[in-house]
């Protein structure tokens, strides 16, 4: 086995997300993320529309799931298959196409969340740039899905992309704030970023 292999396995078995999410029944340490950005940044309530961009395995939704309660929504996408989980409407394909704007109706979501995550190539600049690439298609997508006064989550990685995406988010949104929780581990150049409010005039249909 690889040495980085060897490193991921051993951080994987000793990581006490991993083991927690087994325990409490999450699909993913990644719901861990999620409930820590909503413990401090107060984010999904009972009855609120979340759209999940880019969901498998599905942790972040069945967290949303659970916050919105039976009175809320979750819609959530991803290019590949996410197990059903009660309360989520799944859907398969590319969030950039219209497959999740069709499946809204001409609702607006409370919550966009976009933990999406291209194939890393390994070379930094192409992965950031693709990232990049990524949260801008998600950015587009609140213009024409987020309620006007909703909150936008996403993931970035911290490089020469970043100052792009944060140029790109205040110019949509009226407050933008970089959050880190624990469970996104210190060592790597994974963030998130909260934006709230769009800007007036930057709704689209
Ligand atoms: C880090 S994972 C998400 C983990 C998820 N938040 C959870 O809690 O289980 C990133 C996901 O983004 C998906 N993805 C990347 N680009 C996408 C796109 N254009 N449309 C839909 N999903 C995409 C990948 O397939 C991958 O499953």
């Amino acid at each position: 086995m690889a040495k980085s292999s060897k490193q991921w396995l051993r951080r994987h078995v000793t990581d006490p997300y991993v083991r927690k999410a087994r325990e409490q029944g999450y699909r993913s340490r990644a719901a861990f993320k999620l409930l820590q950005l909503d413990e401090k940044e107060r984010l999904l309530k009972g009855g609120m529309t979340v759209v999940d961009l880019g969901a498998a395995p599905g942790g972040w939704s069945q967290l949303a799931a659970e916050k919105v309660g039976p009175a809320g929504r979750v819609v959530a996408i991803d290019l590949l298959d996410v197990a059903p989980i009660k309360g989520v409407t799944i859907l398969k394909g590319d969030f950039r196409d219209s497959i999740v704007l069709d499946a809204l109706r001409g609702e607006r979501a409370d919550v966009v969340l976009c933990d999406a995550a291209p194939n890393l190539s390994g070379i930094g600049l192409t992965d950031q740039a693709r990232q990049l690439e990524l949260a801008a298609a998600a950015v587009e997508f609140c213009r024409k899905a987020l309620k006007a006064e909703g909150v936008f989550v996403v993931k970035a990685f911290q490089g020469s992309a970043f100052d792009e995406l944060m140029r790109t988010l205040r110019s949509v949104f009226a407050s933008v704030r970089i959050a880190k929780p624990a469970a996104s581990r210190g060592e790597s150049a994974e963030t998130y970023v909260v934006a709230r409010r769009l800007l007036a005039g930057k709704e689209s249909a």
